[in-house]
């Protein structure tokens, strides 16, 4: 094969949504709609100090992944690799702690990460997430699991969740020391990543997917038995609203997330049916979430109990296709106008314009002009009706209607096809 220009490439880890690909979009979009949640949007880019503060200066996104640039103002900006953050400096900005509280915000949009593209894994990514500000109860987390478990089942896809808490401010820096401990004791049997870690964010080491790290990780304190009480009491009451939901889930002991803003709380939506041992873990989650009760306060904000999760929609739609869901789209023409000759294209205008006002999904092809192609055409798109306005009929001010299925055909008054094809429709 010739080799492309640069200019007609993509970047790697980036890529395009075809038109046959829209209707897994549209189904993912419309499951995820009308939860009873306020959209929100937020720009595309943001000062890197946001994430920094936020996601964490020590982790994968901030040290490696953050596209970064320098404005010619001297702003040192990011484009958005998650947006959890953007939020939380939203609901500061627009004081929105005056709203009643909970505020339950979702959104859907790219984010960027330079990561090493793979399967599953790219650079420019959407994201479907929820975040509930002002919520202090672990019913938050469990209601966030239990909307996105519906969403999961409305896209026929089989999930199981895992969860685990990370604890608070006081609980966790203790938990911290006798995990250091503990690795400090074996640092020559785990890789250099974790001894690297185990200096600057330890609980990282617990996210390693190395095979040699893995039995030293199994043997490491669960961090449930150092919960102080009110994170141990939060996390029991939290089980027991999860385990009322009757979902499938179970408790990873080891479960910190890459993202420095969690606190109580985390959790993370995989495939039902993956081998965990092959697959990683960043390639396969679905999605994941958790508490954050200090990121609002972080940027600035007042102290604000807050949980969210997000979904990767690409990852979703993977699984649909390979899975075989099928997915009819919802804008689909139902309807393909056939024109043939030149008064009759002056009139199909009109016509057109009259079935996009009735919000009838139609299509033509104005630049063919014999009947054939755009028959065959109107075949191939699947119509269910094809109406074909000829130099007579134009004359005279009808038109022929084409059931696609049986092949029949009738002429009705130009002013009724509408109607007509409504009616068809509808039976
Ligand atoms: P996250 O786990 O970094 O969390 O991302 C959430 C989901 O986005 C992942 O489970 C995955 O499905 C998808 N995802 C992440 N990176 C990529 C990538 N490079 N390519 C394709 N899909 C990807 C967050 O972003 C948090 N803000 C979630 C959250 C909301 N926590 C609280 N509220």
């Amino acid at each position: 094969m010739a080799k492309r220009k640069k200019g007609t490439q993509l970047p790697p880890g980036v890529h395009d949504i075809l038109p046959e690909e829209q209707r897994y979009w549209e189904r993912v979009r419309s499951v995820s709609s009308g939860l009873g949640f306020r959209r929100i949007d937020t720009p595309i880019f943001e000062f890197a100090d946001l994430f920094m503060k936020s996601v964490g200066a020590a982790s994968d996104i901030v040290e490696k992944q953050m596209y970064s640039f320098r404005t010619k103002g001297g702003d040192k900006l990011v484009l958005r690799p998650e947006e959890t953050a953007p939020v939380a400096r939203a609901y500061i900005v627009h004081g929105m702690h005056t709203l009643p509280q909970p505020v339950k915000l979702y959104y859907e949009g790219p984010m960027f990460r330079y990561e090493s593209p793979q399967k599953g894994r790219y650079r420019q990514f959407h994201q479907y997430g929820v975040e509930v500000l002002g919520g202090e109860s672990p019913i938050v987390e469990a209601q966030i699991i239990q909307l996105f478990f519906r969403m999961f089942q409305a896209l026929k896809i089989k999930v199981l969740v895992e969860i685990n808490s990370i604890g608070c401010k006081q609980c966790r820096p203790i938990y911290k020391k006798i995990l250091s401990t503990y690795y400090r004791s074996r640092s020559r049997q785990v890789c250099a990543d974790c001894r690297k870690r185990s200096g600057k964010n330890i609980l990282r080491v617990l996210d390693c997917k190395e095979e040699k790290c893995q039995m030293i990780k199994q043997g490491a304190p669960p961090i449930v038995d150092h919960l102080c009480d009110a994170c141990r009491n939060h996390f029991k009451m939290f089980l027991e609203y999860v385990e009322e939901l009757d979902l499938p889930f179970v408790i990873n002991h080891y479960l910190v997330r890459g993202l420095d803003y969690y606190s109580r709380t985390v959790f993370e939506f995989l495939p039902e049916n993956i081998d965990k041992e092959e697959a990683s873990r960043a390639q396969v989650a679905l999605g994941g979430g958790g508490r954050y009760d200090y990121l609002v306060e972080l940027l600035g904000g007042r102290p604000t109990p807050a949980a969210g999760a997000a979904l990767g929609i690409e990852r979703l739609i993977a699984y649909m296709k390979q899975s075989n869901i099928e997915i009819e789209s919802k804008t689909k023409p139902r309807v393909f106008l056939i024109q043939l000759g030149e008064v009759a294209k002056k009139k199909s205008l009109k016509v057109f314009d009259e079935f996009i006002k009735n919000k009838i999904s139609i299509t033509e092809s104005f630049g063919k002009e014999s009947i054939d192609p755009q028959l065959s055409l109107a075949n191939k798109l699947g119509v269910a009706y094809a109406l074909i306005l000829g130099h007579k009929e134009a004359l005279e001010e009808t038109i022929i209607i084409r059931d696609m299925k049986t092949g029949t055909q009738r002429t009705v008054p130009l002013s009724d096809v509408v109607k007509e094809v409504k009616k068809g429709l509808r039976g």
